[in-house]
């Protein structure tokens, strides 16, 4: 049942997005992404909405996405911009790539939905380098604990059955310093540009770095 919902989220996501893009999310983006360079990997690409915001800078990006219909408009993406996008099939819980490979980790609007955040978390942690970053955009939930409450209830009844497994009330701030990452990059701003229940959420933009000491 799950499999088959995040099926049919795959199907109306992609428009949805665009929807948002001209709403200021498409700025958010550029933003995020234009002081990155290297080897970069996105993790829950999506459609491929942010491979026209990466920099030239970015010498090699691969992407995970485990929906095959996201993936397909992925790799569609990348073909019409005419850019090298490496689109692989797999989850944050279990990366398809190398330890100790990307200079960058990009997730947007994802941490919200995988299964593990925390496993999600470590494996992340495990393919970048050194002194590498965390670089993301996700909405999180309330730091008011009554806010707090209704979002799990709100979730656990209807938001995340309805769209593809999102969490409104995930402390993914908390999960990413557990992880053991630096995370002073990371600020918490509401972005209202985005639908009710997300407009009232928090959201944290920037980037966390894991440690050059292991
Ligand atoms: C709300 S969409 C965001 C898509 C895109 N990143 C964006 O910024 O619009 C959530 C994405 O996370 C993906 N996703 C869900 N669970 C995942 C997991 N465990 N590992 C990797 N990606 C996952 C979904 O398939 C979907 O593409």
């Amino acid at each position: 049942m799950a499999r088959r919902r995040r099926r049919l989220f795959a199907r109306w996501y992609p428009g949805f997005a665009a929807s948002l893009e001209p709403r200021g999310l498409g700025a958010y983006r550029t933003r995020l992404l234009a002081p990155l360079s290297g080897r970069v990997l996105e993790v829950g690409c999506g459609h491929g909405v942010n491979f026209p915001h990466y920099p030239e800078a970015v010498t090699e990006l691969v992407a995970v996405e485990p929906e095959a219909h996201l993936r397909d408009l992925a790799r569609e993406q990348a073909a019409a911009l005419d850019r090298d996008v490496t689109v692989l099939d797999g989850r944050a819980e279990a990366l398809p790539v190398e330890s100790g490979s990307f200079d960058s980790v990009v997730t947007t609007l994802v941490l919200c939905s995988v299964g593990d955040l925390d496993r999600a978390l470590a494996e992340i942690r495990r393919v970048l380098k050194p002194g590498g970053a965390l670089v993301c955009l996700e909405h999180v939930a309330s730091a008011n604990r009554a806010v707090r409450a209704g979002e799990h209830a709100f979730d656990a009844v209807f938001w995340s059955h309805a769209f593809g497994g999102c969490h409104t009330g995930r402390d993914t701030g908390a999960a990413i310093a557990r992880a053991g990452f630096e995370a002073k990059g990371l600020k918490a701003k509401r972005y209202p540009g985005l639908p009710f229940p997300l407009s009232v959420s928090p959201h944290l933009i920037g980037s966390a770095h894991k440690p050059v000491q292991l």
